[in-house]
């Protein structure tokens, strides 16, 4: 007797804690417990589990929709006693018709993938995934910045005005797939635990920065940085980068997290240089829409 596929139920709850922390070693920002549970009883739709006939929860997908246009898997994990039946397909097939009949203009279902389960990546290759990005993390466990900035350039929080010189940068440097929404800056401007940037050079916006701290793990993530390719090379992302730092400062934190394309040495170089150790490594594939 095969596994059936169903939307997660609030008597799956203890079952699906104890399976995504087998899945990601622990809850972790993104996802710490409080926040899991909530998610949990609110989303139930967005969450599929795989149901043994003895009644036994053998595993679950857990979507994240950011915007219509693209929902992230947030875990997916099938119990090792379990796998190679079929489960995993049938928990992607059952989501991803969730989201489809939800967000018809959807474009993008995305899953990270760490490095110790870079073996899995074969799994979603298979189900017609393709590999947008190798990734490496950074971690600063300091707060020094001490580095030389151009004065040229005016610095200050992003205000609602700002949206179109922003979005002008989001086009310029960035593909379709990382490409944030106005909605997504308006909504950062107002989320006190995050903020934005902006540099200024003859009253035009020539670059922006993307940063928010979590007080549950004491650390900031470093999340965007973002110069207009005519300006570049010109210390306008250090000078952000600056300002970035005083308000890390502000709140506190031990410690910066970032991450960026592992295969470009400009990038990697650029945190390097400004003391980040590189302390991990991911895959992100995606299932395209269009
Ligand atoms: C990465 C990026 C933000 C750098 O912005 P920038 O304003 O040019 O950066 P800075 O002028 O402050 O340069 C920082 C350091 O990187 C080096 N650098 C930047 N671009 C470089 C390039 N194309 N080639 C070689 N070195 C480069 C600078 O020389 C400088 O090093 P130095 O202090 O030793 O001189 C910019 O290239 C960009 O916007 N790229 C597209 C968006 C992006 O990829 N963002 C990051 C991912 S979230």
């Amino acid at each position: 007797m095969k596994a059936i596929v169903r939307s997660a139920k609030k008597s799956d709850l203890s079952s699906l804690e104890d399976l995504y922390t087998q899945c990601m070693g622990e809850f972790e920002y993104t996802f710490y417990k409080t926040n899991f549970r909530s998610y949990i009883s609110s989303h139930r739709d967005l969450i599929k589990v795989s149901e043994e006939p003895s009644g036994i929860i053998s595993g679950f997908v857990l979507v994240y929709i950011s915007n219509p246009q693209k929902a992230r898997i947030q875990a997916m994990f099938v119990s090792a006693n379990y796998r190679n039946r079929g489960n995993g397909t049938k928990l992607l097939g059952a989501i991803e018709k969730e989201i489809l009949t939800n967000y018809p203009k959807l474009r993008y279902l995305s899953i990270r993938i760490p490095e110790e389960y870079f073996l899995f990546q074969s799994f979603f290759l298979n189900q017609n995934f393709e590999i947008i990005a190798k990734i490496n993390g950074y971690v600063k466990n300091n707060l020094d910045f001490p580095y030389s900035v151009n004065k040229n350039f005016f610095i200050r929080n992003a205000r609602e005005s700002d949206l179109e010189g922003i979005l002008r940068i989001e086009k310029a440097c960035f593909s379709t797939y990382w490409q944030m929404s106005k909605v997504k800056f308006q909504q950062i401007m107002k989320n006190p635990s995050e903020v934005l940037f902006v540099a200024f050079w003859e009253g035009k916006i020539v670059g922006y920065n993307f940063n928010a701290v979590s007080q549950i793990n004491q650390s900031g993530n470093y999340i965007r940085i973002a110069t207009l390719p005519d300006l570049q090379q010109k210390r306008i992302a250090t000078s952000l980068t600056a300002h970035a730092f005083k308000w890390f400062r502000a709140h506190k934190i031990d410690r910066i997290v970032l991450s960026t394309y592992a295969n470009s040495p400009v990038h990697n170089n650029m945190y390097k240089k400004w003391g980040f150790i590189k302390n991990d490594q991911e895959v992100i594939l995606a299932r395209k829409y269009y």
